[in-house]
């Protein structure tokens, strides 16, 4: 049964095949399938690997997420994981826009200006991105969105607000397992109805996480900067969020 109540849509043709899931039609124009994959890549696709079970942990931390933001009340795309690396979520018009959090400083605003890694912010920062890979994710603002027609005001008011009060309710998980959230990557999208849902993933693929005590880097610029072997750092932050690893019996 799917938490709408009806059952579970079928699995149709495969429509898009990104860098780290795959996109699936169902037999109900309202719902996809997404598939999480193994594969890890950085610099716009330049470096690739296969990382053992990079799916089905993305898969389990981003169903776990979704599940705590709806009931921190922003709604999102997550309707059920149907297997280890799979999930039912609703069909939306992603949004091209990358929406990104920032509580510490780490990453391209780094470059960007010339700041050092790790300075706090006083409070959170919310940026925009125009989600296109072939031109790197240009950062953006409001103007663009509204003169290029990517978004309307309103919804750009709904990005930046819906944002920050997911950066609130992650921040309260995170901190509790003893975990710095330096900064993370939404996408929105439209659903039929026209309601702003949350979607695409929350992993660390997207987010940075530093141990809070010794700041051991707990995401994906483990594998970017080659700082260790990142299926381990996975399993140790699966670990942390189930209280169990991801092979443990259930
Ligand atoms: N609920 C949804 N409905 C439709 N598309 C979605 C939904 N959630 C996520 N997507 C899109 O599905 C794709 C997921 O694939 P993946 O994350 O591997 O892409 P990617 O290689 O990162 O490329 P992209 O630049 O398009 O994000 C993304 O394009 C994402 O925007
Ligand atoms: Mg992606």
């Amino acid at each position: 049964m799917g938490t709408n109540g009806g059952a579970v849509p079928e699995r149709q043709k495969l429509v898009y095949e990104g860098k780290a899931k795959q996109v699936y039609t169902t037999s109900d124009p309202d719902r996809v399938i997404v598939r999480f994959k193994d594969s890890a890549t950085a610099f716009d696709g330049a470096k690739k690997a296969e990382i053992t079970d990079k799916g089905r942990i993305n898969a389990g931390i981003s169903a776990f997420l979704m599940e705590k933001m709806a009931a921190a009340g922003i709604p999102t795309h997550f309707e059920q994981a149907l297997s280890e690396n799979e999930h039912l979520c609703k069909r939306v018009q992603i949004v091209p826009i990358e929406v990104v959090v920032r509580n510490v400083l780490a990453g391209s605003i780094c470059k960007r200006f010339g700041l050092e890694e790790g300075g706090t912010l006083p409070y959170p920062m919310v940026e925009f991105f125009y989600k296109d890979d072939a031109l790197h994710d240009p950062p953006m603002s409001d103007i663009h969105a509204r003169l290029f027609g990517w978004a309307e005001d309103w919804e750009l008011a709904y990005l930046r607000h819906a944002a920050l009060k997911v950066n609130a309710a992650l921040q309260d998980f995170w901190n509790g397992l003893g975990v710095t959230l330096v900064d993370f990557k939404l996408e929105f999208g439209r659903f039929s109805s026209g309601q702003l849902l949350l979607a695409d993933e929350i992993t660390p693929d997207g987010s940075r996480l530093w141990d809070s005590k010794t700041k051991q880097k707990l995401d994906k610029d483990v594998f970017r900067r080659d700082l260790g072997d990142l299926s381990d750092t996975y399993r140790q932050l699966y670990s942390r969020v189930f209280g169990h690893g991801v092979d443990a019996p259930q």
